[in-house]
């Protein structure tokens, strides 16, 4: 099971935003750790939890930011933040169903989301907050 690997322009430049993504990133690698050794199923899923509360926290900050830029790409931000709890939540449901519960979907879906929405959604939102820091 593979590592997330770091991709350079994942830094936004929004020091908040890149640490928030930098934790998320790491309890998914986590989550991919837990898949390829024998973690206990009660284990796996409180990584999961703690992957969904960390992401809801996130998500609630940068929401904030949004509404107080008036940022054009408001509604359709929050609405790629909606699908993404709902999707873990998802999944998150799964892995609770199983005896051997494999988290690499989980860990795999989150990898691919990050990748998309940070370079589409959230690059834009953090050059909107520092044309703001600047005004
Ligand atoms: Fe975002």
């Amino acid at each position: 099971m593979t590592e997330i690997p770091w991709r350079p322009d994942w830094r936004v430049g929004i020091a908040w935003m890149d640490r928030d993504h930098a934790i998320l990133r790491r309890l998914a690698d986590r989550l991919f750790a837990a898949a390829s050794g024998d973690t206990a199923p009660a284990q796996v899923l409180a990584v999961a939890d703690e992957l969904i509360r960390h992401a809801r926290l996130h998500f609630h900050k940068e929401e904030r930011e949004m509404d107080r830029l008036g940022h054009a790409d408001e509604v359709q931000h929050r609405f790629q933040h909606d699908h993404l709890i709902h999707e873990l939540e998802h999944l998150r449901a799964e892995l609770a169903r199983e005896p051997h519960p494999d988290p690499a979907p989980l860990a795999s879906f989150l990898h691919h989301w990050l990748d998309d929405h940070i370079l589409e959604s959230d690059r834009p939102l953090a050059a909107a907050l520092r044309a703001d820091a600047h005004r």
